[in-house]
């Protein structure tokens, strides 16, 4: 298999693609064929060296979310068959052409969503979910979203509006387009988004912060309760000003759901699209920390089967107990 490998943390230049061994499914494991693999900020973290809590060994892989075709069943596995489409989470294995992760990890790929857009969901689609759960949007609310153009934001965006919630949402001029189309009020970020929020005539009541800086201080001076302003990106602040901290749990129930939305076209992602080559443009692009939607690494292109599926031990693998 091909995968995307590091030897000393650094810039994105570090990053390589490497011939490896295919892993084997293990009892209870499933080898997938990757199609698709999402890159996000968390990836650029591991590679800089930024997360010391992780078991990081050279030449070390990278990568945390993949669409893909099932290949190989590991023992005792019956619910997917070699072929099926499936997404998930995994860690640390993700930005490769294949990847073996627990069975009961994986979520079914409805076919009318491309494998890109699958794995472009993964992460930002539970944890875009779990925070506006965490955080209680509901219909009466106005969500001041802070980076809406970015991948948590574009699906928190949506889904608040798909709750009933009106939304303000901040992100650069070149974005605020983009923001009208995904039903939210546009502002800038940066001096004056205080003043430009309130411009809007609309008065929020909750906000999630998906951007740092300034987001958590602007939203206690708009006057939203600290209870309902959640961060995912600054604890520190959040301690500082008495906000909350979204952990937003992912499970394959909560992915399922997203992605079902998305395959009824009640959700869209924008995929910024790197063939796996160019991993390390694809990991500057998430680092630059501009742009709209999602970058995802094509790993295999479409028109080409991915592998010829194959059955270790357990062929008379039937039905599918998958979300
Ligand atoms: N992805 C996840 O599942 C996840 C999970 C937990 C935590 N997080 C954290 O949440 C943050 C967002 O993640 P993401 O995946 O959505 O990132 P992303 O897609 O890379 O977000 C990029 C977006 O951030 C916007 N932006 C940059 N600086 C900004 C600022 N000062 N104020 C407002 N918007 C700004 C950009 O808008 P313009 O292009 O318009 O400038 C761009 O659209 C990251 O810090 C990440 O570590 C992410």
């Amino acid at each position: 298999m091909r995968a995307v490998l590091f030897d000393r943390f650094g810039p994105p230049g570090v990053l390589r693609v490497a011939e490896l061994p295919d892993p084997e499914p293990g009892p209870g494991q499933i080898r997938v064929r990757v199609r698709a693999a999402g890159v996000q900020p968390f990836d650029v973290a591991v590679r800089r060296g930024e997360m010391s809590w992780l078991d990081v060994a050279f030449p070390q892989q990278v990568g945390q979310e993949f669409s893909g075709v099932v290949d190989r069943l590991g023992d005792g596995v019956s619910a997917v068959r070699p072929g099926d489409a499936v997404l998930g989470s995994t860690m640390l294995n993700g930005q490769a052409s294949a990847l073996v992760v627990p069975a009961e990890t994986l979520v079914r790929k409805p076919e009318r969503l491309d494998f890109p857009t699958a794995a472009a969901l993964v992460a930002a689609g539970q944890t875009a979910t779990g925070a506006l759960e965490e955080l209680a949007v509901g219909p009466a609310d106005v969500l001041l979203v802070h980076a809406a153009a970015g991948s948590v934001g574009t699906v928190a965006t949506q889904v608040a509006r798909l709750a009933g919630a009106r939304v303000i949402g901040t992100a650069s001029a070149v974005n605020h387009g983009y923001l009208r189309r995904l039903g939210a009020v546009p502002v800038g970020y940066g001096p004056g988004l205080v003043d430009a929020v309130r411009a809007t005539g609309l008065v929020p009541t909750v906000a999630l912060d998906a951007a740092g800086g300034e987001a958590i201080a602007a939203s206690v001076a708009l006057g939203i309760e600290p209870d309902r302003i959640g961060t995912i990106v600054d604890d520190k602040q959040a301690a500082e000003y008495g906000v909350r901290v979204v952990r937003a749990p992912r499970s394959p129930a909560r992915l399922a759901r997203v992605v079902d939305l998305a395959a009824r076209g009640a959700l869209t992602m924008p995929v910024r699209a790197y063939p796996l080559a160019e991993v390390a443009a694809a990991h500057a692009a998430v680092e630059a920390r501009h742009g709209r939607g999602k970058v995802v690494l094509i790993v295999e292109p479409e028109d080409q089967p991915a592998g010829t599926p194959t059955t270790r031990s357990n062929s008379s693998a039937a039905g599918s107990g998958l979300p």
